[in-house]
Order: structure tokens, then sequence, then C-alpha cells
């Protein structure tokens, strides 16, 4: 059987993935045994797999290597099984591969069965995805924010940082968000209700900040020189929880913040986190996130774009501030 999917032809420079992935034909091997072969029906587009087409061997993550498929999130049905626990059927999410079928190894890949009575299955990769995981660890565990405090969160419209606001309010917090122009900064306030949004790309971003007050927890997804705009403002004893450092992942540069002194100025505690570590705790993450969808008090807008041969244009937004909300790519129906 053949497939169709997107192979890295060559490392990309900034987003320009047109030169560096090609959609291409391969046959898929017979199933070894643990692996099972998954019809992708929807791919999830995120940011940090920006950072696997770098040749950075520092990460937290080894880069993908020239020549191999490019790898991302999957929701799919399995439909030929080796491993135990999936059989034909079984809706699943796992790292698979950005085309129509991923064919993996269910342990390896992170492969999980999905409830079905979820109505819309958009949700595994938005609330009830890594992303939801994400900003609920960040917010309540790494920026420890407790009920009254002001928290601030970099790339707020975007997947991670729509729930992470969203998730700091519903506990209780004073919630902004930072974000590029005035419609994402409309939306955040207008449709998501948080107490108001910093736009970055106006001229005056330090006024805008300085009109808010200190901040106590920074979820921070950019880094870059939002982060000294910020590490400036942050109230004694605050907390920046660093989920991401968008800023600098297509282009190779290190944050190094200059403000640095100001950890010890503020007394703050600066702390990173990645979502695989608590992988172990999906099931009571995804509980709680759960509850809160099915109660209409946490929201995704999506971004979809339909066809595998638009993969490109959909996972370019990312990095150019295209969407508003989780970005998916759909690949039926
Ligand atoms: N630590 C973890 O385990 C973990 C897990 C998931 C995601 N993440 C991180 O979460 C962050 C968001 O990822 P996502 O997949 O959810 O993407 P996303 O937020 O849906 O999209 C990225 C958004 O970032 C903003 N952006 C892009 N470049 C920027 C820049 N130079 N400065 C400021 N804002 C910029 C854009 O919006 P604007 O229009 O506002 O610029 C864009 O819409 C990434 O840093 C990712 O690595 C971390």
């Amino acid at each position: 059987m053949e497939n169709l999917f997107w192979r890295i032809e060559r490392r990309p420079e900034g987003t320009d993935f047109a030169s560096a992935l090609a959609l291409v034909d391969a046959p898929l091997s017979d199933l070894a045994d643990g692996e099972i072969r998954i019809r992708n029906a929807m791919l999830s587009m995120d940011a940090g797999t920006r950072l696997w087409l770098t040749d950075r061997e520092d990460g937290y993550q080894p880069p993908l290597p020239v020549g191999a498929p490019m790898t991302g999130l999957v929701v799919g049905e399995v439909v030929a099984s080796r491993a135990d626990e999936f059989v034909e059927g079984d809706l699943v999410r796992a790292f698979g591969v950005w085309g129509a079928m991923s064919q993996i190894d269910a342990v390896m890949s992170g492969a999980i069965v999905l409830d079905p009575s979820v109505e819309d299955r958009r949700a595994w990769f938005g609330p009830l995805g890594m992303n939801g995981w994400t900003a609920l660890w960040g917010i309540e565990e790494t920026g420890a924010a407790r009920e009254g405090e002001r928290v601030l969160v970099s790339a707020a419209a975007g997947s991670t940082g729509i729930l992470a606001v969203q998730i700091a309010k519903l506990l209780g917090c004073e919630a902004w968000g930072i974000a590029g122009g005035a419609e994402k900064c409309r939306y955040l306030t207008q449709e998501m209700g948080i107490a108001g949004a910093v736009d970055y790309k106006a001229d005056d971003v330090g006024a805008q900040l300085d009109a808010v007050g200190g901040f106590d927890v920074y979820f921070d997804n950019v880094g870059g020189p939002l982060l000294d705009e910020v590490l400036t403002r942050m109230n004694h004893y605050g907390r920046v929880a660093v989920c991401g450092l968008l800023s600098d992942y297509g282009s190779g540069r290190r944050t190094a913040p200059r403000e640095f002194d100001q950890i010890l100025m503020r007394r703050l505690r600066i702390e990173g986190f990645f979502s695989p570590d608590f992988m172990d705790q999906g099931e009571r993450l995804t509980a709680r996130l759960r509850s809160w969808m099915d109660e209409g008090k946490l929201r995704m807008p999506y971004d979809v774009t339909r066809g595998l041969e638009n993969t490109l244009s959909a996972y370019e937004k990312l990095f150019t501030g295209g969407n508003i909300g989780k970005v998916i790519v759909e690949l039926e129906g």
C-alpha cells in the first residue's frame, strides 16, 4: 500500500517550509510487532515541532533527520494493528506522520485510544490535548498561580495561550494576554472575556504593560525581547513559567534576557516545563479540562485547513501569527 506524506528534504530557513519539505509517495512496509496503522483524519500543527526541523542537538528532543517523514500529533482510525490494546476501528491520537497514514510503534508514539463520546474530535488537539495539559500545568503547577493574582500570557491568542488565559481566569486570577494586532486583542477581551490584552506589534508595549501594573505570573510562549519587557514589570516573588521560546525557533538565535538581574532584584522564580514530563498525569488533567469544556467554561476557536497538500500554509500561520486558536489540517470529510 502506498502512503502520501511530507518528507524533510532539507533544514528550513525561517518560514520557507515549501523549499524544505516535499509531498511524496512511498510504499508502507508490513506491520511489525507492536505497530499500528492509522488512517489520519486530522493533523495537529504545533509550533514546538519547528525545533525538530533544526539541526540543534541540545533541544529537548533530537532533531528529525533529513529524509525522514515529518512527525506530529495525529488523530485517526486504526485500520490495522499488531499492538496489544489497539483494534481496528479505534479512534486514536498519537505522534504520527504528516501524511494520509501513520504507521507507528504504539508505545513509542504515545498512542492512546480516545473516548468516542467527545462530540467535537478537534478537542483532542485543543482543550483535551497537549495544549490543554500544557496550559493547565504551566498556570497551576509551574506558575503556581493563586486566586486574585495577575497572570500574563504571551502568544495568548494561539492554541496554548488561549487556554492558559482562560484557565487562569477559571482559577480566579486576573488574566491578561499579549498578542499581535488589535483584532487578536479584541478577540481575547471581548470573546474570551479576559481582563485585558497588550498588542506587542504596537509601538508602546512598555507603556501598555505599565498601564496594567505588576504581574505575579508570566506564562511565556515566546521569549525574546518581550521577556525583557515583562521581567521589569514582574511583582516581587513572581513566577515565570517558560512554556516556549517561539521568537527564536526559526532563527537559530538563543534568548539571553538582558534584564536577567531582575530575577534577583525582584526575587523571581523562572522555570521551564515540558508536557511529556507529565504525560503520566494525562488522565487526571484531561478529566479536569473536560469538565470545564463540557460546562462551556473552556473554549477553543479552531483554524481549520482542508487537504494534506495545504499543510505547509497551515503550519506557517504559527510563525506569522495568521491564526486564532488551534491550527488543524483535516484530511477527510
Ligand atoms: N513546554 C511544552 O510542553 C509545550 C507544549 C506545547 C506548546 N508549547 C509552546 O507553546 C507555544 C505556542 O505553541 P502553539 O503550538 O500553541 O502555537 P500557537 O500559539 O497556536 O501559534 C503561535 C502564535 O505565536 C505567536 N507568535 C509567533 N511568533 C511570535 C513572536 N516572534 N513573538 C511573539 N509572538 C509570536 C503568533 O501570534 P501573534 O499574532 O500574537 O504573534 C502565533 O499565532 C510555543 O512556544 C510552543 O513551543 C510548549
